[in-house]
């Protein structure tokens, strides 16, 4: 038996456009295009390619995209000036700073920074408590995607099992809020984790958001699971996830591919947050 493969990149592209129709509702009713600024520190070559797809697709949906870079040996108080410019410009309605920063700045300094209102990342702690108290604000672009990924996949997720593995500030924990508020029962699983193929072994759902090269085995998973591969590796035979994809296609119900699964839904949920915020601003 084979599993179905989850077409991200056909589900973002379905959003993408709904973002699209969205903006120029939003401009012929207000007059403004809403716009994204993307702050960029030093030369980091994967975090370029991030930072001029993220300018193309918000051209693509009719947004305006302000893009500033800035020196890898950037004065951080010289960065935080430029939030605090940001914050203050009413023609942006998100702020993203791309991650990771040089050492010699301090990333929780500059998340705080950026207004709370404007946060489509999700990253401030403001969002964070909110996202954990079941109030309106940002959630994170790629746990918001994976989401839609599993309802479109499967439905109602209510009462399923779900093991979360990975448990960073960008993924695995706001991962873990938002399979609660679905009513899922959560585990989460890290570096630290005993047995962890008996976890996973047991979930109807696996998010896996580690960061290491095929680490999660077919043979782990219950049959039938659903399995979603936040994982980007860079190895000599190309890009792969943290699931052994091979091996999971012949045991899962439904995998995602990488590329071609969650990485298009993170750019996507990116553009949609910042029309939340431009109606918000409206509002
Ligand atoms: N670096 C890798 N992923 C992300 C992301 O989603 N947002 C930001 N700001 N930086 C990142």
């Amino acid at each position: 038996m084979s599993a179905q493969i989850i077409d991200g990149k056909a589900f973002a592209a379905g959003l993408r456009a709904r973002v699209g129709e969205g903006v120029a509702a939003f401009h012929a009713a207000s007059g403004r295009v809403p716009g994204l600024a993307v702050v960029l520190v030093g030369e980091d070559p994967a975090s370029a390619v991030y930072v001029r797809s993220k300018g193309k697709a918000t051209r693509e949906a009719g947004m305006q995209s302000f893009e500033h870079r800035l020196p890898a040996d950037v004065d951080q108080d010289d960065l935080l000036a430029v939030i605090d410019r940001l914050n203050g410009d009413a023609e942006v309605d998100g702020i993203l700073v791309q991650l990771p920063l040089p050492p010699h700045i301090d990333e929780q300094a500059v998340i705080t920074r950026i207004d709370p209102d404007k946060d489509v990342d999700g990253f401030h702690p403001v969002n964070a408590g909110r996202l954990a108290t079941g109030l309106d604000g940002f959630v994170p672009c790629t746990p918001a995607g994976c989401v839609m990924l599993l309802k479109d996949t499967l439905g109602d997720l209510s009462g399923l099992d779900a093991v979360v593995i990975g448990r960073s500030n960008i993924v695995g924990k706001p991962m873990a809020q938002l399979l609660i508020a679905e009513s899922c029962t959560v585990t989460v699983a890290h570096s630290r984790t005993r047995d962890l193929a008996g976890v996973v072994a047991r979930a109807d759902i696996v998010i896996a958001a580690v960061g290491r090269a095929e680490m999660i085995k077919g043979e782990w998973l219950k049959p039938g699971a659903c399995v979603i591969d936040v994982g980007i590796n860079r190895t000599a035979a190309g890009l792969v996830g943290d699931v052994d994809f091979a091996g999971a296609m012949s045991v899962a119900g439904a995998v995602t591919p990488v590329p071609g699964g969650v990485g298009p839904m993170t750019i996507a949920c990116l553009l949609r947050n910042t029309l939340i915020s431009a109606h918000r601003r409206a509002g």
